[in-house]
């Protein structure tokens, strides 16, 4: 039989983004040649904010179509200094998100091996934390519906327009019962703010009532944002698979992330489940300008993320594979600074290789 070869789209953009993708590009070759039974080609594009500053966009004409043919897309970071992050966010990373229909956005967050989490109890019994957070990723918060009128005026006014579809929140509540439904524990936490929000979160109630009745085998419950930042955070147990709202999951699943040691290890996957278009994987981080150059960048996100992303192209097996070396060096106690240790990105980077050369 012949071997599978999938085209990856690579997009390094702004910032430690460069730094951390040639990482993860290294890792991914390395394994692909290890287990000889698929192949993977890598495309660059210098889609970033020096590119919008030569040419005054992030995306040249026909690049989104371009990207269509393509398995996956394999992002780094967009945000630079020097231009306005509303115009990076929304010229680049939505700017593919939203076209290619990307609805699910999904966020693992467990205690890696050999890593501490900040909270004793999450660190004396770290498997209470293993969760998979599904963001909504088109709409909600982040519709981009809004405008500013009397723009300089002492009377200004600024509008933001949470946009909640029936369409919308059903084909995403789907997603997440049927990732809880894969799991273990079958436990899914529905996230609201439907008190306060009175229009577009209680239609998000309303669906995740009805599509639960076609997932009888999951137990769900639901819980009111604010209450739920408590309850992730004194009762880690009781959670499984999280469902919420774009802007409500971005920010839960940061607190996730930092409870299980650090932002510099979270992936990320913006998911399009009909596979229509290819998905894009990406670390949760950002540019982070304060590390740029210095080496000191954590890689393991981004190899969590190469992970997430074969496994979307269903190499279970080569997911497997680099969980597990990955896993072998925090162990082993090779960590960046934001894990404790004095690790630099290279240096965490070759130990991985070598553990894939030893256990894959
Ligand atoms: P950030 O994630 O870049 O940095 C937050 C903190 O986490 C910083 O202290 C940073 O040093 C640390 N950090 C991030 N990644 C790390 C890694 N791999 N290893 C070790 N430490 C790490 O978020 P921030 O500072 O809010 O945003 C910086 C820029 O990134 C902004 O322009 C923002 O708009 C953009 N951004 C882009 C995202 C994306 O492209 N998906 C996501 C989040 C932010
Ligand atoms: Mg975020």
């Amino acid at each position: 039989s012949t071997r599978p070869v999938y085209r990856i789209a690579s997009i390094p953009g702004d910032g430690i983004g460069p730094e951390v993708i040639s990482t993860g590009i290294t890792v991914l070759k390395k394994l692909a040649a290890v287990l000889g039974t698929f192949d993977l080609q890598f495309d660059h594009f210098d889609w970033s904010s020096d590119y919008y500053k030569k040419y005054g966009r992030y995306i040249p004409e026909g690049g989104l179509e371009e990207l269509k043919k393509y398995n996956a897309i394999f992002f780094g970071a967009v945000g630079a200094p020097d231009v306005p992050d509303h115009i990076s966010l929304w010229s680049l990373r939505l700017a593919l998100v939203q076209p290619l229909q990307h609805y699910a956005n999904v966020r693992p967050t467990r205690v890696l091996r050999g890593i501490t989490p900040p909270l004793t109890s999450t660190a004396t019994n770290p498997q209470n934390l293993d969760w998979v957070i599904i963001r909504e990723n088109t709409e909600g918060e982040y519709a981009g519906q809004g405008g500013r009128t009397h723009v300089g005026q002492p009377w200004e006014v600024a509008t933001e327009v949470a946009i909640f579809t029936r369409h919308g929140i059903e084909r995403l509540m789907r997603f997440a019962f049927e990732t809880a439904q894969k799991r273990k524990r079958k436990k899914l936490c529905v996230v609201t703010k439907s008190n306060a929000q009175r229009s577009g979160l209680v239609l998000w109630d309303e669906v995740a009532k009805i599509v639960g009745r076609e997932f009888p085998d999951v137990e769900w419950d639901k819980m009111l944002v604010d209450a739920m930042t408590t309850r992730m955070v004194l009762h880690p147990e009781t959670l499984d698979t999280i469902v919420a709202t774009n802007l409500h999951a971005d920010i839960l699943s940061d607190l996730a992330a930092s409870l299980a040691g650090s932002i510099g290890i979270a992936p990320t996957s913006n998911l399009d489940p009909t596979r229509a278009n290819p998905s894009m994987f990406e670390p949760i981080h950002g540019s982070a300008f304060d590390l740029v150059g210095k080496g000191t960048a954590n890689p393991v996100g981004t190899f969590w993320t190469a992970a997430e992303m074969l496994r979307w192209l269903e190499e279970e097996t080569a997911a497997d594979g680099l969980m597990e070396c990955i896993e072998n060096v925090t162990e082993r106690g090779v960590r960046t600074a934001d894990l404790g240790g004095n690790a630099g990105t290279e240096e965490v980077t070759r130990e991985v290789c070598e553990e894939i050369e030893r256990v894959c």
